[in-house]
């Protein structure tokens, strides 16, 4: 995040001696990307992150199993929305689509987190369709609600406590690459330009710490690439008195996003809200539609050669698609054309506004389909744009 934030106490110089009130010395902790090279924090904590009185195997269940060179070319349609509840915020995790850049998924969860979560090697965005809660990290609570992007630094150990006073739905995105900013919307000292479609203020830092100085046995689930590892902690994660830099977890709500709207159509990047080598992020929100007087609202079709494209269906109404409801997952691969259904045309002609909030992702590689997402295909869907 290009934005410096600071929270809690910090010793005036880095590096130097910073006691607690005992006398003690706190554990400072640099938490940073790309070695020493990339974005960093400076934590300061109670105890040392470094006590670890017990390592387990949890499972190999974390890579999905994805369905290669035999699973059909097509438009896909998954209803998501035929989902019940399941697990808790990490466990209840279904993925759907996956490359070596991306996976996507989503999660209904129906119970708490008894322990806490660090996704090792992957950034990830949680995009929180329904529900509220709060994102609790060793940077301190982030409060969420509905619309709200969560951007989590790759490392990050955290815990995610719904309300439950609803359903909980979240989309996931989770990636080895860096989830950034894009860098067009942005000047040489990392500042959002005019042009952009939010500005510093549309982002949600945390402003609260968490600060437990508790030892006992503490339990963390770390996912890797392939596996996930059980770590007993002797140090509470949560323990930092204070900490600022560049790298964090935060909040940018979907509702910020201020479209980017012309007399004829627009094309898919006015609506990019994050970048990552290998995929962009979208948001499609409630805007005006184009204002040419002979203006065609709904897009037109297009063939998407080298980037397969993903829309998440958040809530309104998608007059481009039949057959679509909220949470459903559409996948139009590279290579194959798509457009607007039979009489989405005509019926957008005079349409002066959309209501429509969706969530798009499109990748630079192929996605494949993961095996278990297949219950919730719709084989119809390929051939949704015949009369
Ligand atoms: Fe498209």
């Amino acid at each position: 995040m290009p934005i410096y934030h600071r929270l809690g106490e910090v010793p005036k110089k880095r590096h130097t001696q910073f006691r607690k009130p005992d006398g003690s010395l706190y554990k400072e902790h640099l938490f940073g990307v790309r070695g020493f090279s990339g974005p960093q924090s400076l934590l300061y904590r109670h105890n040392a992150p470094t006590a670890v009185k017990k390592i387990e195997l949890l499972g190999a269940e974390a890579k999905p199993r994805l369905l290669g060179k035999d699973a059909a070319f097509r438009h896909r349609h998954f209803v998501m929305g035929k989902a019940q509840p399941k697990g808790d915020p990490i466990s209840g995790r279904r993925y759907v689509l996956a490359n070596d850049d991306i996976t996507i998924g989503i999660s209904l969860p129906e119970k708490a987190m008894d322990y806490f979560f660090c996704n090792a090697n992957r950034d990830e965005v949680i995009f929180v369709h329904q529900g509220s809660g709060s994102f609790d990290s060793m940077f301190g609570r982030l409060p969420y609600m509905p619309g709200d992007y969560i951007v989590v630094p790759k490392g990050t150990i955290y815990q995610i406590n719904p309300d439950f006073a609803g359903t909980t739905r979240f989309l996931h995105i989770e990636t080895p690459n860096n989830i950034e900013l894009p860098a067009r919307y942005r000047n040489e000292v990392g500042q959002l330009l005019e042009h952009s479609p939010y500005c510093a203020r549309d982002f949600r830092l945390p402003n609260e710490l968490i600060t437990h100085d508790e030892q006992g046995d503490f339990i963390v689930q770390i996912k890797t690439t392939d596996k996930t590892m059980e770590y007993h902690l002797a140090n509470h994660p949560f323990d930092v008195v204070g900490w600022d830099g560049y790298l964090y977890p935060y909040i940018f709500n979907i509702g910020d996003f201020e479209p980017i709207t012309g007399r004829l159509h627009m094309p898919p990047p006015v609506h990019q809200t994050f970048a990552a080598q290998g995929f962009v992020i979208c948001s499609f929100v409630p805007r005006l539609f184009d204002y040419h007087p002979q203006a065609i609202a709904v897009p037109y079709n297009h063939s998407n050669v080298e980037s397969d494209e993903v829309l998440y269906y958040v809530s309104g109404d998608f007059m481009s698609r039949k057959g679509i409801s909220q949470a459903s997952i559409t996948m139009h691969p590279g290579g194959l054309p798509h457009g607007p259904q039979p009489g989405a045309v005509e019926a957008s002609l005079g349409a002066t506004k959309t209501d429509e909030l969706a969530v798009m992702v499109d990748t630079f590689r192929p996605l494949h389909v993961v095996a278990e997402a297949e219950e919730f295909d719709d084989p119809e869907y390929p051939y949704s744009w015949v009369k």
